[in-house]
């Protein structure tokens, strides 16, 4: 009796240590729990996975902050500028998934994304109606640059002096983002109507979408769930070019177009993020609760071309480039002068900081970065952070530019930003724990296994006079029957 319960106490430890042994070999539970996850990252009809997309619940806001320059006199005499930065301006973004058609039977879809933004005076320092930011008169700059050593720069001079343009200009924050009537601009759209008279970052883009993307629904391989194959009918580029083009190419003839939107850069991560060339893991972290990993771009991605040779394409023509930290965007929209860095100049070359008074990077305050959970691949926070900024100099043709020295001039910056909704918060964690149980599970049974086993040991190995005494127990009974 004792004997066939203790060989069945031993076998059963050994089978709950070779069953919990084999399941994590085998990684059955992983794949199952992986499964689930490669299953709901696809988007098709009527799930919650198209819902989200169709309408992402977590709130995304654009925050800008604008350089005020205190002395613009002396800048133009050839003096270093001082800036002073205001803001932030916040609004809130909306954008949502419209005129959805799921094309090659689910294998992808297309879509077109308008934006809607509005104003959020609680996270606002003032009010973009009535502030007035003094900065570059970047329409009068784009069209000085365009015109100069051509037969067209003296008329522009003579508008420019008739219309009192200078290097620099001051108007609303409202103004320089969602548009004004430029003089100097509306007497050129006279001569060539597809010059827009209004000139803003933001011009006409409150609720209007930048074309049709077609991305992979994620049915032949979830790794490709959301991936921008297509914009504007376009094979989409490399995501920086994309980025940097999409920024300056209006839809309709302004010199500026909004940021692109943060869903697209997160989708090219989040479907992409082992790969890409373009942000690497940083560290571990936590977001309401939620592990993350931390992707941030290199510093390569704004290097200049002695160290990242893939940046040659932004030194145009072939062999101008600037330093480290700037991208020169006009090769997006001919003639603008404009340049792209991260805010204050973070990781940029020491001389575009020394050249401006107000510069101070921070790598908390003027990185770029995603976290991404790694399990889901759900993206739960993210913080995009550009600066805009002008290229000035002298140019002999302009009196305008007196002598003024050649400078990288940070106009605005701004933060783009998310972080996952309470609800989806709560709902991924669940996700999450029930994931880590089912993966736990063959450590369960392991734990068993030994407790099992110990209990085995015990019974086996019981000191001979315990023993001893156990056995005459047992037989005196016997003895007395018989
Ligand atoms: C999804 O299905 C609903 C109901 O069947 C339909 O009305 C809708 O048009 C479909 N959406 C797409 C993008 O096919
Ligand atoms: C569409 O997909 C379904 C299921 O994956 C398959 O049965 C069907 O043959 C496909 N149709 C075409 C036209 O490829
Ligand atoms: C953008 O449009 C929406 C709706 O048309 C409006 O509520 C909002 O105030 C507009 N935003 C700006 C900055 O004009
Ligand atoms: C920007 O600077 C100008 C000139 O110094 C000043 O009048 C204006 O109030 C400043 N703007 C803000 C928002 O402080
Ligand atoms: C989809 O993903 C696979 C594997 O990650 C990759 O080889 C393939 O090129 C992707 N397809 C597209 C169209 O990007
Ligand atoms: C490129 O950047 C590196 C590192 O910042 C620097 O040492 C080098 O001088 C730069 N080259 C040019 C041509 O600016
Ligand atoms: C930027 O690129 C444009 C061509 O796209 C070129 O004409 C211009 O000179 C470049 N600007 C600078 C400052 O390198
Ligand atoms: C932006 O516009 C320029 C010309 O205006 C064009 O060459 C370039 O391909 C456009 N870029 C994108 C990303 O559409
Ligand atoms: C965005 O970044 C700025 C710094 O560039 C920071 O002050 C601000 O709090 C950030 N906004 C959000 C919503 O994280």
């Amino acid at each position: 009796m004792r004997k066939v319960c203790l060989s069945a106490v031993g076998s059963l430890s050994l089978a709950l240590l070779i069953a919990s042994v084999s399941l994590l070999v085998a990684h059955v539970l992983q794949r199952a729990v992986d499964l689930q996850v490669k299953q709901e990252t696809v988007l098709k009809n009527g799930t919650e996975t198209f819902e989200l997309w169709e309408d992402p619940p977590p709130p995304v806001y654009m925050q800008f902050y604008f350089f005020n320059v205190t002395n613009p006199i002396e800048v133009v005499h050839g003096d270093m500028p001082f800036v002073e930065e205001i803001g932030p301006y916040t609004y809130r973004e909306y954008r949502p998934r419209v005129n959805v058609h799921i094309l090659d039977n689910g294998t992808r879809v297309s879509s077109v994304n308008p934006k809607t933004y509005v104003f959020e005076p609680e996270m606002s320092v003032g009010d973009p109606e009535v502030d007035r930011i003094r900065t570059i008169n970047i329409p009068a700059v784009t069209v000085m640059e365009m015109t100069k050593s051509t037969p067209l720069r003296l008329p522009t001079e003579l508008l420019l002096i008739l219309y009192q343009e200078e290097l620099f200009t001051t108007h609303t924050v409202h103004e320089l983002l969602w548009g004004y009537k430029d003089k100097l601009l509306s007497a050129l759209h006279h001569l060539r109507p597809e010059i827009d008279s209004y000139f803003g970052l933001f011009n006409k883009m409150n609720g209007t979408d930048d074309g049709e993307y077609v991305v992979l629904s994620g049915k032949t391989n979830y790794l490709n769930f959301s991936k921008i194959l297509e914009w504007r009918g376009k094979e989409a580029l490399e995501w920086w070019t994309t980025e940097s083009c999409n920024m300056i190419n209006g839809t309709d003839g302004s010199v500026f177009h909004p940021l692109i939107s943060m869903d697209e850069t997160i989708y090219v991560f989040s479907s992409d993020f082992c790969r890409s060339l373009y942000v690497t893991f940083e560290r571990f972290v936590s977001v309401s609760g939620i592990p993350a990993y931390r992707f941030v771009p290199p510093a390569k991605v704004f290097a200049n071309v002695s160290v990242n040779p893939d940046n040659a394409g932004f030194c145009v023509p072939a062999g101008n480039c600037h330093g480290s930290g700037v991208l020169n965007v006009s090769i997006c929209k001919q003639g603008a002068p404009i340049l792209l860095s991260a805010p204050h100049f973070y990781q940029a070359d020491e001389k575009y900081i020394k050249d401006i008074k107000g510069m101070h990077p921070r790598k908390e305050d003027h990185e770029t970065f995603l976290d991404i959970n790694p399990l889901t691949g759900i993206l739960v926070q993210a913080a995009k952070r550009l600066q805009i900024n002008v290229l000035v100099r002298q140019l002999t043709d302009f009196i305008e530019t007196g002598s003024v020295r050649t400078l990288v001039f940070p106009v605005v910056h701004v933060n783009e930003s998310m972080l996952i909704d309470e609800a989806s918060a709560k709902k991924l964690k669940n996700v999450l724990f029930e994931a880590t149980l089912v993966t736990s599970i063959p450590f369960i049974i392991m734990a068993l296994g030994i407790l099992l086993g110990i209990g085995f040991i015990v019974l086996v190995c019981r000191p001979p006079g315990t023993k001893e005494q156990s056995t005459e127990e047992e037989r005196a009974p016997l003895i007395r029957t018989s």
